[in-house]
């Protein structure tokens, strides 16, 4: 990103990196809040920096999916309406010295939602850029106590047909599971998403309770989650029992691994015309890799 620089700007006028940083973190807050703000003189280009750029709500709220709800991208807008939040009850299970069912502000508490804005990137091949609210996962697992023998944790969405249409047809097993690495579920970009926008989450974004995993697959980002369960062997999951030479467990996002059917080199931001590489990790590389250090991430896809 260039920086223009004017000529009449004086060195103790340019903006330190932190200061920077810090400016274009309140940039971000801004434009979610859609507060009108006077820019500082310096940064006036941050605003132009269109990675980061947010998908308009309407879109982050009426293009979902959400099989629990029909296989459309417009379905869950249209019928997740059907789905009772409150109240919401999460139970935990598994290798662990705390399992118990808890009503979901107890499992959440103490810990209040911080914004986080992540790429979401899909394996159909569009993305988007939502501003979330959540509580890193590292944050309220160890509460629970996992043992020694916890090296994954699963994740289970809700199983209600009556609220649930898509639960009475075949589109997937039912109900949609996911899962992590526990480190993977430890590493602080990963998200229980309670909100979007600085509202709560509507419910064809997975409310009450989503995960985001931001450097993953957006199918590993579990909605509507009801149990959480500590593991030794890596969680059966739903795309990968369907599809196994499709979808792999670990998702990471990878434009040189192509999908059987069609390449993830490139990806259509949800809004923009023009398609946009894909970037491995989907751009969290410096974060997440070395999580996977010494691992064929072809085979391992
Ligand atoms: N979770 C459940 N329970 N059911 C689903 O069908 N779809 C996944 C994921 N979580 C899905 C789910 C897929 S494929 C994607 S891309 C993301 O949710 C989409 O999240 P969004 O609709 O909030 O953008």
């Amino acid at each position: 990103m260039l920086i223009q620089k004017p000529a009449d700007l004086q060195p103790s006028e340019i903006t330190p990196p932190e200061l920077y940083a810090r400016r274009r973190e309140f940039l971000k807050t801004a434009a979610v809040v859609g507060a009108a703000v006077l820019l500082p003189r310096g940064v006036v280009q941050a605003a132009t920096d269109d990675d980061l750029k947010l998908t308009p709500y309407k879109d982050v709220t009426s293009y979902n999916n959400f099989y629990e709800f029909g296989s459309g991208k417009t379905d869950p807008a249209e019928y997740a309406g059907s789905l009772k939040t409150k109240p919401w009850t999460v139970t935990v299970e598994g290798h662990c010295e705390k399992p118990g069912q808890y009503a979901l502000e107890d499992f959440l508490a103490p810990h209040t939602s911080e914004e986080r804005i992540y790429r979401l990137r899909c394996v159909e091949a569009w993305s988007m850029v939502i501003p979330w609210l959540g509580i890193p996962l590292a944050k309220i697992l160890p509460r629970f106590q996992p043992t020694a023998s916890a090296k994954y944790v699963e994740f289970t969405t809700l199983f209600d047909p009556a609220q649930m249409p898509g639960q009475k047809t075949r589109l997937l097993p039912w109900p949609y599971i996911e899962g992590l690495r526990m480190d993977e579920a430890m590493h602080p970009l990963t998200l229980l998403a309670t909100g979007l926008y600085g509202k709560e989450l509507p419910n064809q974004n997975g409310a009450p309770l989503r995960l985001v995993v931001p450097w993953k697959y957006g199918f590993k980002s579990i909605k509507s989650i009801v149990k959480i369960r500590f593991t030794d062997q890596p969680p059966v999951t739903s795309w990968n029992r369907e599809a196994p030479q499709e979808y792999g467990f670990y998702a990471n996002v990878n434009p040189d691994v192509d999908h059987p059917r069609w390449s993830q080199k490139k990806e259509r931001r949800i809004g923009e015309f023009f398609r946009r590489d894909t970037l491995p990790f989907n751009g969290y590389a410096d974060q997440v890799a070395g999580l996977y250090a010494n691992m064929d991430l072809r085979k391992n896809f």
